[in-house]
């Protein structure tokens, strides 16, 4: 969470580091700020709320300087306030601050016992004292950070400038991602590379531990032991059109409309060039001994992992678990051998810190590690064994869309790669053609736009919403709910169709109304059955099936929202498209911030 950039060119900074900003509010806008060094005088402008509200303070008070830090917040310490906004400066330096430092209370004793009294909630505001301190005691900048980091415990990427210390912008990272941007004459830092798409594609990525500086024409990377490193420059294929919302309203409203494209770069990228034969990365593990896989994800990556299992297990035969990031490296897991067990994390971001640090967990166990992960350069996937990319493109609504629909995609083949032997090669074959056909499913709903609309109105008046569905409509129903709550704010809970009667029927009343994913299937009966004794109890339900499907709860539905009729590997996928519709919609009657819901960020690096 927070974004940070930092910039040095020959001209004045302030306004190319509002726009990189603009490319990371997804992670973080409840404050902002900017620091400049002008003439060896540093001027600092914060606001609370988002960008814009920077941007109009930055109107008024121009920032001449050539060398500049900014941030972008997501609250951890201390509320939204402008004393609390970052940069945190002193008289020598300023400091922006991705990530919490978990010793701040020690630190902030000491340097208040010392006569450096700290003045706001954050844990960073230690930081900027701590360097402060060791500039008076004569220290060089580059001195006085690299014994500042040494106090430091927790997360951080940090972009530092100081009137000590002219031309340079010092960096660090531990935890929270960095990237350095090569320009003409110009260097850049930032939380991610998509910041710097319009000034530089050239990136290096620092690794954990690294710091440093950059100047306006050369960059020095120090590593953990304080050696002089060395890291390859990458090339990276980064649009600026990806941070455009192109003609539509809303990132989140391009980013579902662009789901059949990215489905198929995802899926083509899984295939030979011919797209007739599946072309997977090679599996780590002996197949045929791996007798347990872990999946370790959070939130809308962890249900695409749920999905899979039913998949996995299914296909290929291999036993299944799904855990939560967060609650799999606390809970002390018993785990197997590596030679038949595995573990695979998913991420859209590749960043986030409870499945990064569930994934090291694992490692420090020996296991094999794989990743799903749309962000390449990302810490998961740089730390796993082998990394199978989704190929979502970058996702700036806050509501993960299309990185969710691409995370199955490659979760289908990875399925597919285990089940070649496992299953006969007319069902393998007949598997592999439903993958092909998703994208042109998804183009061929003419009338979902309206019958989404329509029924988000019955959505937009209630309070609460039950998303029912049994077999992989049970995790789709999970992830309907929770986009639902997360862009809406309405509150909504799923269950699996066939708990209900277990305790949650309680809840059915005709002011709750029910979403119910019943696509024609196999457990389509015994779906209905589940609906029909919630219709009985009054219940309004909401039906998302095909025509055959539709047809048998017409009479217990107050909308209907059809889908093709397609086979059940691949129903989630066209299931996703009016889930998210529905959502998307209802957030629109309601009037809230659909791209940047309250409260949320969406690159989760801390715990
Ligand atoms: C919800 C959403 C989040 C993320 C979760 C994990 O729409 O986007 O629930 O799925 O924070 O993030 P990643 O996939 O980046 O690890």
């Amino acid at each position: 969470m927070c974004g940070i950039v930092g910039i040095i060119d020959q001209k004045p900074v302030a306004k190319n580091i509002v726009s990189a900003l603009k490319c990371l509010e997804y992670r973080g806008y409840d404050s902002a700020g900017i620091a400049t060094l002008d003439k060896g005088h540093l001027e600092c402008i914060r606001a609370t709320g988002k960008l814009i509200n920077l941007e109009k303070k930055l109107k008024k008070y121009s920032l001449p300087g050539t060398i500049g830090i900014g941030h972008t917040r997501w609250a951890t310490h201390g509320e939204p306030s402008e004393q609390n906004a970052h940069p945190h400066t002193t008289e020598k330096v300023a400091v922006v601050h991705n990530g919490i430092i978990e010793n701040f209370k020690e630190l902030r004793e000491m340097l208040n016992k010392k006569g450096y009294t700290t003045t706001t909630q954050t844990d960073t505001e230690v930081i900027a004292k701590l360097l402060t301190l060791y500039l008076d005691n004569n220290l060089s900048m580059k001195e006085a950070l690299e014994t500042t980091l040494k106090s430091l415990q927790g997360a951080f990427a940090l972009a530092i400038i100081s009137p000590m210390d002219l031309d340079k912008i010092y960096f660090a990272r531990k935890g929270s991602p960095l990237v350095i941007g090569i320009g003409e004459n110009s260097n850049y830092i930032a939380s991610d590379a998509i910041a710097l798409a319009s000034y530089t594609h050239q990136v290096i990525y620092p690794e954990e531990g690294d710091w440093g500086y950059i100047t306006q024409k050369n960059y020095q990377i120090f590593n953990k032991d304080n050696k002089v490193t060395k890291h390859p420059i990458h090339t990276l294929n980064l649009s600026t059109q990806t941070a455009s919302k192109g003609a539509y309203r809303h990132f989140m409203e391009k980013e579902i409309f662009e789901q059949s494209t990215v489905l198929n770069e995802t899926l083509s990228s899984y295939l030979t060039p011919e797209k007739n034969e599946l072309s997977l990365p090679k599996f780590i593990f002996d197949k045929n001994k791996l007798n347990r896989l872990t999946i370790i994800a959070c939130g809308t990556s962890y249900y695409a992992a749920c999905i899979a299992k039913y998949w996995i297990e299914k296909y290929a035969k291999i036993p299944v678990e799904v855990d939560i990031a967060s609650e799999f490296r606390y809970r002390q897991p018993a785990l197997g051998s590596a030679e038949n067990h595995a573990c695979l994390f998913i991420s859209q971001s590749g960043e986030t810190i409870d499945t990064l640090e569930a994934l090291r967990y694992v490692k420090a166990k020996g296991l094999p590690t794989i990743s799903i992960v749309n962000v390449t350069h990302s810490s998961i996937s740089r730390e796993t064994d082998s990394m199978w990319p989704t190929f979502a493109g970058p996702e700036i609504g806050v509501a993960s869309t299309k990185a969710f629909s691409c995370q199955l995609m490659t979760l289908a083949c990875f399925t597919l790669g285990l089940a070649k032997t496992k299953i006969n090669q007319k069902e393998f074959s007949d598997l592999l053609e439903s993958l092909k056909s998703i994208s042109m499913w998804l183009e061929k709903m003419p009338n979902l736009r309206q019958e989404c609309l329509t029924a988000a109105r019955t959505l937009a008046k209630a309070t609460d919403v039950l998303y029912l569905g049994r077999g992989t409509n049970f995790p789709m129903a999970l992830e309907g709910a929770l986009k639902l709550k997360e862009i809406s704010y309405i509150h909504a809970e799923a269950y699996a169709a066939g708990e209900m009667k277990h305790g949650p029927i309680a809840l059915i009343d005709a002011l709750t109304p029910i979403v119910a994913l019943a696509p024609n299937d196999n457990l389509i009966e015994k779906t209905i059955s589940n609906l029909q004794e919630a219709s009985a109890r009054g219940g309004k339900i909401i039906s998302l099936g095909d025509a055959e499907s539709l047809k048998k709860l017409e009479t217990i539905s107050i909308h209907t929202i059809e889908i093709p009729t397609v086979p059940t590997f691949i129903q989630p996928f066209i299931l996703t498209l009016p889930m998210q519709l529905l959502a998307y919609e209802t957030a629109l009657l309601k009037g809230t911030d659909v791209d940047q819901p309250r409260n949320l960020a969406k690159s989760v690096t801390v715990e």
